[in-house]
């Protein structure tokens, strides 16, 4: 399969020995135990206690019980042979009201985790924010008053502070872009809220925060390797039409360059009208505070998209023409399978002057997984992680400076709003038994590894 891509075999030899291999989880996602141990509430479990938010009325509140199971996690990823893992911390685990008191039990809680992690010769990667904002702040504005950076930087002092002698590898935020549109335009992600007057203030206190905590921690912390991730599609109009083609545009900038390029130094994407409103929330002296040198990029991509011009969306203009009915492959999440995505999207941030190293931080896909005797047979995850992890070998081999790549997910986990339906795991999870069972995938990619 890789063969047929690449003329040869997929061998990890050939990223390079400093490549960084890995496996990406998320605290809400996993964790499950919502309220042991003094954590306070997270928009999350808020908004999935609401009727109608969570496909089949699902909750994060049990999810994998990796609170309590991660010993038995971080094994299978050391017996994966993986060698890093990123999860994240739950801000309302360290500060139950997202400022004020800081709950020990948390801090205790994610100080032997990660202890376990360096036992087993597992490097942990930390992601600080994974959308899990707690309800207590959202009931202040959330994202949208500009009190968050203190809020945030306060709470990213708390954890260098805390976990800082231990932890090399250190992410800000992860996919600005979803937890900002999903959550603060469309509604239909935490905390459900609509419209541009809550998208906008929204996207600059994020962009002023990821660089107020970067900082923070490049301070606090001079030599960690310090990030921070950015989800991306690759846009296709859906035809040469100049109207397709500048609809196409606006999508790009709306879905890929946001947040991107302003952390880079060049400010915020004009191509969607709309977007020039975020200067209504700028404050004298933003213009300085909006980027940051980090030491590396995470590219999170799982599929393109073809956009189409249209009179009827309001702000964009642009509709995406769903895979479903484009004929094409599709995963449990009705994503278009077609790995040249990510080479492109390599190649697309490379090509940024001062782009600096870029690591692969999420690619995956779900499948409607089963377990047969014992074993979950997903040939179509592994053809997935060959055929995406070959064109991450291209653009390497093309001069891309990409330096890792981590698998999404360690185990099937609560899929936001699509609840625990979409299977991304390279182990399946009995979510009634709490029994992990290795599927293929996990064997295939433990073998590259190995
Ligand atoms: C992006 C997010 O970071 C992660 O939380 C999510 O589960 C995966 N992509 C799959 O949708």
């Amino acid at each position: 399969m890789a063969s047929e891509l690449t003329g040869q075999e997929l061998d990890k030899k050939l990223f390079g020995d400093d490549f960084a291999w890995g496996v990406s989880t998320a605290a809400l996602q996993t964790e499950g135990s919502c309220d042991i141990d003094g954590k306070g509430a997270s928009i999350w479990d808020t908004f999935s206690a609401k009727k109608g938010k969570i496909l089949n009325g699902d909750k994060p509140t049990i999810a994998c019980n990796f609170y309590e199971n991660y010993k038995e996690d971080i094994d299978l990823v050391k017996k994966l042979n993986i060698p890093n893992f990123r999860f994240s911390i739950a801000w309302p685990r360290i500060l139950p009201k997202g400022e004020g008191e800081v709950n020990q039990a948390g801090i205790d809680h994610y100080h032997k985790v990660i202890d376990y992690c360096l036992a087993q010769g597992v490097e942990p990667w930390i992601t600080l924010y994974h959308w899990d904002l707690p309800q207590a702040l959202e009931d202040k504005g959330g994202w949208t008053n500009r009190d968050i950076i203190g809020w945030f930087t306060n709470y990213v002092q708390i954890c260098a502070d805390a976990f800082g002698g231990k932890v090399k590898n250190w992410m800000v935020m992860n996919e600005p872009a979803v937890f900002t549109g999903a959550g603060y335009f469309l509604g239909i992600h935490a905390p459900g809220r609509m419209g541009l007057k809550n998208f906008l203030p929204a996207v600059h206190h994020v962009v002023l925060s990821l660089v107020a905590g970067a900082k923070l921690l490049r301070k606090a912390l001079p030599d960690i390797n310090l990030g921070t991730t950015f989800s991306c599609s690759y846009i296709e109009p859906y035809s040469d039409k100049p109207r397709d083609v500048a609809a196409a545009k606006r999508a790009d900038a709306l879905i890929n360059r946001l947040y991107l390029e302003p952390i880079l130094g060049l400010g915020y994407p004009t191509e969607v009208a709309a977007i020039k409103g975020v200067q209504k929330y700028f404050k004298p002296g933003d213009e300085q505070n909006m980027s940051f040198d980090f030491d590396f990029i995470g590219l999170q991509n799982y599929t393109r998209e073809i956009v189409k011009y249209s009179f009827f969306t309001p702000y964009i203009g642009a509709k995406l023409v769903k895979a479903e009915d484009r004929n094409v492959e599709l995963t449990d999440m009705k994503w278009e399978v077609y790995p040249p995505c990510i080479y492109h999207m390599l190649m697309k941030y490379n090509s940024y002057a001062n782009m600096p190293k870029i690591i692969v931080t999420e690619n995956g896909a779900a499948f409607p997984d089963k377990v047969e005797d014992g074993e979950v047979n997903d040939t179509k995850r592994v053809n997935y992680l060959q055929t995406h992890i070959a064109q991450v070998l291209k653009a390497k081999q093309e001069g891309c400076k990409v330096h890792g790549y981590f698998v999404w997910t360690l185990t099937d986990n609560f899929e936001w709003a699509e609840g625990y339906h979409p299977r991304f795991g390279l182990i399946h999870i009995d979510f009634e038994t709490q029994k992990r069972t290795v599927k293929a995938s996990g064997h295939w990619y433990a073998n590259l590894l190995g």
